[in-house]
């Protein structure tokens, strides 16, 4: 099973980043993390970063076939970007949305995520350990899926 973690814009800079909302631990330090968990559910695990809209549209667009299953933190573009969620439902690969801080209890602007409905599911607020969570969750639901076919 291969799993594809995508994250936006800004997550380059995790650990300097408003270490206050975000954490001290780097996106390296996380996905490196994500990616020893993978191992433990017997899973491969990439990930990509991009700052660039389109360029997360393009690699959401290439995921079918190649993955069975995306986890994405979409960060600012949770917010604004319809290409996004889009681009989550035209490819048809299962998706759970993450947020390292919990969204609802911020600004009034992140309460609205526009890339959630197309997600099998959401996780916001438990710092790195959202990833973790998500992985653990898509691989069981990919695992139920699989098993009911
Ligand atoms: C974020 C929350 C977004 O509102 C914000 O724009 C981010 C990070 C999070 O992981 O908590 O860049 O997605």
């Amino acid at each position: 099973m291969k799993i594809l973690v995508i994250n936006g814009p800004n997550l380059n800079l995790l650990g300097k980043r408003e270490p206050d909302v975000y954490g001290s631990k780097s996106l390296d330090d996380i996905m490196g993390r994500v990616k020893q968990h993978g191992k433990e559910l017997g899973v491969d695990v990439e990930s990509i970063q991009s700052n660039e809209e389109g360029a997360l549209v393009t690699k959401i667009g290439e995921t079918s076939g190649k993955y069975d299953g995306i986890i994405i933190n979409p960060a600012a573009y949770t917010h604004t970007s319809v290409a996004l969620r889009d681009a989550i439902l035209a490819c048809k690969v299962p998706c759970v949305e993450v947020h390292l801080s919990n969204i609802y209890r911020r600004e009034e602007f992140r309460h609205k995520s526009l890339t959630a409905a197309a997600c099998i599911g959401q996780i916001s607020g438990f710092g790195p350990m959202s990833y973790l969570l998500a992985l653990t969750g898509l691989v069981s639901h990919l695992k139920s899926v699989k098993k009911n076919k």
